[in-house]
Parts: C-alpha cells; structure tokens; sequence
C-alpha cells in the first residue's frame, strides 16, 4: 500500500539570502549607440548591464540605427558586455548608472575568431552526417553541449578515446541498472576518437563557420533577463512561473532546494526540500498555484505549497524508476485526469505512473518495447497518455482504462522525441533530437509532420505550447536560442539569447506578461562556464 509523507514544512525552510530591493523596477535607462571599427552603425549586438549588486543582467539587441536603450534599471553598478558573434565582444566594469541614467558608445572590431564564439551547434554541423554521428549526438549531449572552453579543447584520437569509460562512468549515475549507460552502447570508443580527431572536432578545425545573421524583426525587439542562482555547485534544472503571484520558481538539483526569484529584483528565498540529494529535476505548477516536483535520483514526487512553505513527499515509485516529467495541459499546468490523478514518466522505470494526490495511490504502466527512455508526457481529449522514448524513435500511447499500449514509430530511424506538449487540437509536439527537428504529431489523423530547425545538431529539448497563442516554443539550447513556431504559417522566429553556452531545459510561459521563462542549467556543474546557474526571462517589446 502507498505511503505518503506529509511534513510541515515551516520548520524545514530557511532563508538562504535575500537581496532587498524596493517593490517596483527601477527608472533608470542605459543607451547609446553601437557601430563597427568603420563608424557605420551595428544593429543586431546584445549589449548587456548586469547589476553587480542584485546580480541580474538586462539584455537589449541594437537597432537598424546602432542605438540601444535599457530602461528600467535599477540606479546600481554594472558590468556592460557588448557582443555580436564576428566581433571582439567589449565588457567594461563599474558602470554607474545614476537616477537619471548613463550613456555609452561602443566600437566593435571585427573578429577572425568566429569558432570559438559560435555556439556548440555549429561545431556538431562540422562532423559529417552519418550513423557514427547519430550516435554521438544521442549518446554524448544529453547531459551538456560542446560549448565551454573544456569540451572543446583540441584532442588527439587517443585522447578522445580515453573520455569514454569516464563519460560511461558518469552516465552509469553509481546504479544498479547503469543509469544512461547504455545510450553510449553503441559508441566504440576507438572509433569514436578516430572519428572526432579525423574531422578536426575543435575550434581550431580548418572549417568555415560563417556567423549568424543579425537578428531583425521580432527578434530585434527581444529583452532578455539572466538571474543568477546559488554558487558554484549549483545545479539547476527546470524552472517554473507560479501562475497566481508571477514569482519564478527554479530547483538546485543536488541538495534539493527550491529557490523563489523575485523577477523584478532577484530577490531570493530558499526552501529546503525534506529530501537532501533526491534530484530535484522538474518544477511544473498546477492552475491553484501548487507547485509539484520529481525528485529524480530518490523516485519520489513532492508538491509543494508556495503560501504555507509545506511539502509533500510520495515516495511509492518503483526503486530506481528515475521519476522524470509530468503531464501538462495545452497551457502548460499540471492537468489531472478525470479521477484526479496526474501522469509523470519514469525514465529509468521505462514506464509511466499515474498519481492519486488523495490517497498517494501509485500505479505503474510499463512500455512494451525496452529501447528508449520514457521523457515528455501529455493526456490527449480523451486521457489516453502519450510518451516520449528518448533514444528510440518510439512515442507511446497508453490506454489507462484497458492498459493496452500502442507505439508509434516516428518516421525518422535516428529520431529521439524528447519534451512534448499537447495544443488544444490534439496534436503532440516533440522536439527531434535525432534530426534537430521540430515534429509534430496529429493524433486524430494519425500523421507525422516534420519542420527541420533552422539551426543543425542544435540539441533541442522541450517544446511547450503557448495556450494564448497557440504558437509552439521551443528551446535549442546547442544554438544558445529559443524558437518560436508558428503553426499557422509554418514559421520559426529565433530568438538568440545573449550570453555563450545558454543551456536552457523547460520552458515556463506567464501568461500575465506573455514573458517566455528558462533555466540555463549549469549541471554538470560548471559546464557553461560561469560559476552560477541561471533563471531567464525573454520579454517581447514588440
Ligand atoms: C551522463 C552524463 C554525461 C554523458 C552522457 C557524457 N558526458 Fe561528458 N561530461 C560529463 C560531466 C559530468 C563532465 C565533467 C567532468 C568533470 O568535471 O570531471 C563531462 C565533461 C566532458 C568533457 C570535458 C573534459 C573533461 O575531461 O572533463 C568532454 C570533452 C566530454 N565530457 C565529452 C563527452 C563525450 C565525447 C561524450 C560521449 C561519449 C560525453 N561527454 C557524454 C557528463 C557526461
């Protein structure tokens, strides 16, 4: 019989930092002009303020005339980074930005170093297509991207080659079923090295790398904020918005600690989990602003409530199933199923569980097929459960009432369905890992559509559908951007975000602002380079 846990959680939370700052954003604006070593005007360059004392950075793109403005800064200290891939980027420290704001001209020189800015996809792009890559881009980005100075560091065949048993070591996670292992399986270390080596895997390869286009449009009009979160060792995975106060919600995943972000100042309060070292891996609320959680490495699940500091722990999931994704509706809240009970994948289970949140009831439903791992999940019109099998080109349909599941095989032999989301009109859409693909499934008519991103080997990850809009957002964090699809005209919009080495995870959408949210994961840790993990918020001005 379930067990289920309740703890008060007013004796286990504590305050870890608040940064005090007053209720409202600031009034001060930063502007200037942007232009190249030839004083013509530069448009498209992010030229970023991060206030060093609330440590948050506000990223605005120059326009068609070189200008830029960033309004609503707090009177603070900044550090100004202005870049643009193709030019050397500038940073200034110690701009004092008073009440009535600063002023700041920029020159940019060009670059002859566009490798090392480009994002990790560009590299991918470089390695001819083929079943070897398939396997690389299955096997070893799933847990960081080639973007920091450690992963792309220049290596002999051999050294390539001796990365593999630590990399299969770590991705054993120390348990008895070899945790993601087996997605190196098929990877033979020597030919891999050669593989990598031969094709001059590296910053310092004779490729061409042209860089992107200047951002227009839509994308010129982007303001990105970063929030910076925990220290060194921290590790965030998703992030969520609670829907009924705005305040942004992210989990540091090792010590198992939830952190609430004011957005307007990044004041933070921590809370700790009653489970130090469960994996705190997804954050989803449900529409009453409760906040549910896996605890990844200890298979449990908590909710969480954000007015009373309580948690709940159900803790019944089979040992080591690696609790993974919930079920969200068409605008991205937990949706429960016509008897209550919420749906989450086990990614190690190769299953999927339903949840009574009433009796703490658990129920398990295997997947037939043992390739691939169980990752994004969603309930159609008529709560049938559809999964997502990561590594396989599998998409399972379970029926809870007679238990039966279906497979659908996407069209694609290397495809890898990864974070899915279900629109209003019954259609999955699944990130294609395999192909950088975003696919769409409709599933009254039982067909596969496929729109290749326009950035290749890009490692996108989740999709989620803005219930509003009906457009589709999806992050692809080995191109550093976010997309936004259009169903309608069948158009991507790229958004790209201002800082290297953007590893987004779940999108998170506030339907007050129309601001799309992220986390920029720094697990493993230090991956991206900074000594912080990260919270974004992407505001359309236009
Ligand atoms: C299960 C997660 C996981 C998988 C899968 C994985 N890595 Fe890593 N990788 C890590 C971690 C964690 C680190 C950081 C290790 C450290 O700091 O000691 C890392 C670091 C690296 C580095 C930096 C150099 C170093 O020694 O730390 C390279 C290069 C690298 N990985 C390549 C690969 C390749 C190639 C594959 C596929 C064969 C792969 N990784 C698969 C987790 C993974």
């Amino acid at each position: 019989m379930a067990r289920l846990i309740r703890l008060i959680g007013g004796c286990l939370f504590f305050s870890l930092l608040i940064l005090a700052g007053p209720g409202a954003a600031g009034a001060a604006t930063l502007g200037g002009k942007v232009t190249d070593g030839n004083g013509r005007a530069l448009s498209g360059v992010y030229v970023s303020a991060k206030d060093l004392v609330r440590k948050m950075a506000v990223s605005v793109l120059s326009d068609a005339h070189g200008r830029y403005e960033i309004a609503g800064l707090f009177p603070s200290r900044y550090r100004v980074r202005v870049r643009r891939i193709g030019f050397q980027p500038l940073t200034l420290d110690g701009v004092v930005v008073g009440d009535s704001g600063a002023t700041r001209n920029f020159r940019l020189a060009a670059s002859s170093e566009i490798g090392q800015q480009m994002p990790a996809n560009a590299w991918l792009a470089s390695l001819p297509a083929g079943p070897m890559k398939s396997k690389f881009l299955v096997g070893c980005t799933i847990c960081h991207q080639f973007g920091n100075a450690a992963t792309r560091a220049p290596r002999s065949a051999q050294e390539w080659s001796q990365l593999y048993p630590k990399m299969r070591q770590i991705a054993s996670l120390g348990s008895e079923n070899q945790g993601y292992a087996h997605l190196l399986d098929d990877l033979d270390p020597q030919q891999l090295g050669q593989w990598l080596a031969a094709n001059g895997f590296g910053p310092h390869a004779a490729h061409h790398f042209t860089a992107p286009p200047a951002a227009t449009g839509a994308a010129l009009h982007a303001v990105v904020t970063e929030y910076d979160v925990g220290g060194p060792m921290a590790g965030a995975h998703d992030m969520a918005i609670d829907p009924t106060t705005g305040m942004a919600w992210v989990g540091d995943f090792f010590p198992g600690l939830l952190i609430r972000i004011n957005p307007i100042n990044n004041a933070q309060k921590t809370y700790q989990s009653p489970v130090r070292g469960g994996g705190l891996h997804t954050l989803q609320f449900d529409r009453n602003g409760i906040l549910w959680c896996t605890l990844m490495l200890s298979e449990m699940v908590a909710s969480f409530d954000p007015k009373t500091g309580q948690f709940n722990i159900y803790d019944h999931f089979s040992r080591g199933s690696a609790t993974h994704s919930f079920a969200t509706d068409a605008f991205g809240y937990i949706q429960y199923d016509r008897h209550g009970r919420l749906w989450l994948s086990e990614f190690m289970g190769n299953a999927v569980a339903s949840l009574d949140p009433k009796s703490g009831q658990v129920r398990e439903y295997p997947s037939p097929s043992r390739v691939g791992h169980p990752y994004g999940i969603a309930l159609d019109s008529k709560e049938h459960v559809w999964y997502a099998k990561y590594g396989s080109n599998l998409i399972d349909e379970l029926d809870p009432e007679s238990g039966r599941v279906t497979e659908h095989r996407m069209p694609g032999a290397d495809s890898s369905p990864h974070r899915i989301t279900i629109d209003a009109k019954d259609r999955l859409w699944t990130p294609d890992d395999g192909y950088s693909s975003l696919v769409m499934y409709d599933i009254a008519k039982g067909t596969f559509k496929s729109y290749p991103l326009p950035d290749k080997d890009s490692s996108p990850y989740a999709a989620r559908v803005d219930g509003a809009t009906g457009r589709i957002w999806v992050n692809v964090p080995g191109a550093d951007a976010i997309y936004r699809f259009d169903p309608a005209t069948e158009r991507f919009t790229i958004f790209r975000l201002p800082s290297p080495v953007s590893y987004t995870r779940m999108v998170s959408i506030d339907y007050a602002t129309g601001d799309i949210w992220s986390s920029l994961s720094n697990l493993p840790t230090g991956h991206m380079g900074r000594d912080h993990a990260e919270v974004i918020r992407l505001h359309l001005a236009q």
